[in-house]
């Protein structure tokens, strides 16, 4: 491998950017509301803190030293840090999880994208609740319609991903991060000053402590490691283009700030546009149907006497998820893209194409999993249920735990020292704690919650 072909990011900014882009995504706007909703409300928003701040934060850490350190993929890394050793498979375990990750988000992002096309042709007026579930299930149902849906999102992001780290991602990032937070934040101050929206914030910040079990710390967990993307080596994979000034601990504050206070203003945008529509929710009965039944009817419900608004709103709502979305899937491409083009030899259009055929195919199979393959079931789950179960509450965890031991233990502490302080021109004075972290907490606490709660214990 050439490591003098490879580019970085241009800017400090920059880098900050494409990893917030990559760790905001679908998690945030799609799936935190929905396990904030079913698992006790701010209850799990503050599991979930715990997890970012004593977990995320430092195998954030952690990845983004080794990536900068080796600037090589993340199958690369293990293989140049630990030569000879198993601890490749940490790369490669990283690399498999996100093109499992990719092959389904992307069906969830391709709804993404019909939804914007819906609301752009003003689809949701005059509709009652009743249409909206229809509307729903006959989309996903719809073989050859969330297939091309798929599939134009992978696209996009095969284009994205071609065009290179500098003039691609970055770019990218630059410009769809602060489109997407001006979005976010528009929003949010719609909906908080409807009519009701105290209801709805009471329902996604009263606590409910009866709701902390194993099972909730654990999805607390799976979604703290999701929501940052962390334990595939995505984030070790951009580290590998940041430069030599870049500050890695700074950089990791940042990107976990900036994702959790994204998920939480997701939950603010969310919940009091919801229980002003008149929707008495109840903690059983949200699912993956909220942004795509629940939230299109929402705003017609809350901003109905202003029909520009509603349309306005819901035309940015789908826009913001989009946008989300495609800033991760860009990154799980790139994970699995500079694996294969590193790896084996391979130009990066080449390689790119190989990834993006290879998903279409399992992403086209998590598709159907919604229609014709609702029926096909794997330890009672669909294919696309499977996939999230499993890459979520098992492979990043198993990633985020061998990537804390791996730097905890194995990793020459001059590496880690070199890396954090930038060859000792940063002070950086939380090293011992974040090293105390990697070596006992982070892999203890993951192994107890993890195997307590598959029945290994
Ligand atoms: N963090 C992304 C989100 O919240 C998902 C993701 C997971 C992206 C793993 C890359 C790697 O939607």
């Amino acid at each position: 491998m050439d490591n003098n072909a490879r580019e970085n990011f241009g800017s400090k900014i920059g880098a900050v950017l494409a990893a917030a882009g990559s760790a905001v995504g679908l998690g945030n706007i799609w799936r935190f509301p929905i396990e904030v909703g079913t698992n006790g409300g701010a209850a799990f928003i503050i599991v979930y803190v715990g997890c970012v701040l004593l977990l995320g934060i430092p195998i954030m850490m952690s990845e983004f030293l080794i990536g900068r350190h080796t600037q090589a993929n993340t199958a690369g890394a293990y293989r140049m840090l630990a030569p000879g050793t198993p601890w490749r498979w940490v790369g490669r375990l990283g690399v498999l999880s996100g093109f499992v990750i990719l092959s389904y988000y992307s069906v969830v992002a391709g709804w993404t994208a019909e939804y914007t096309v819906l609301a752009i042709g003003n689809s949701f007026d005059g509709k009652s609740a009743a249409d909206f579930p229809q509307i729903f299930s006959r989309f996903v149902s719809n073989p050859w319609l969330s297939v091309a849906w798929m599939l134009a999102f992978m696209v996009i992001t095969h284009v994205i991903v071609v065009r290179g780290v500098k003039s691609g991602i970055e770019k990218f990032s630059k410009l769809m991060m602060p489109a997407l937070f001006v979005i976010l934040i528009v929003l949010a101050v719609c909906s908080v000053t409807l009519p009701g929206a105290s209801q709805g914030l009471e329902f996604l910040l009263k606590p409910d402590f009866s709701k902390i079990t194993g099972t909730m710390v654990l999805r607390a967990m799976g979604q703290a490691f999701f929501s940052l993307s962390l334990g595939l080596g995505c984030l070790c994979t951009y580290a590998s283009y940041f430069n030599r000034e870049t500050n890695i601990g700074k950089t990791a504050l940042s990107v976990s700030l900036i994702d959790t206070m994204v998920a939480i203003m997701s939950g603010f945008i969310i919940f009091p546009a919801v229980f002003n529509a008149g929707y008495m929710l109840d903690r059983s009965d949200i699912g993956p149907s909220l942004l795509f039944i629940t939230m299109p009817n929402v705003f017609g419900q809350a901003f109905g006497n202003m029909p520009v608004l509603a349309y306005a709103v819901s035309v940015l709502f789908y826009f913001l998820l989009m946008l989300a979305a495609l800033t991760s899937t860009i990154s799980m491409h790139e994970v699995v893209t500079a694996y294969v083009s590193e790896e084996f030899d391979m130009n990066r259009r080449k390689a790119a194409t190989v990834v993006t055929i290879a998903c279409s195919v399992v992403g086209g199979l998590c598709a159907l999993s919604f229609g014709p393959f609702e029926g096909v079931k794997i330890f009672g789950m669909t294919l696309f249920d499977l996939f999230d179960y499993v890459a979520s509450n098992i492979m990043l965890p198993v990633g985020g735990m061998l990537i804390a031991i791996f730097t905890g233990w194995y990793l020459d502490k001059k590496v880690v020292r070199d890396e954090i302080t930038n060859n000792g021109s940063l002070r950086a004075r939380y090293l011992p704690v974040v090293v105390f972290i990697l070596k006992y907490i982070a892999p203890v606490a993951i192994a107890c919650i993890l195997f307590g709660q598959l029945g290994l214990f």
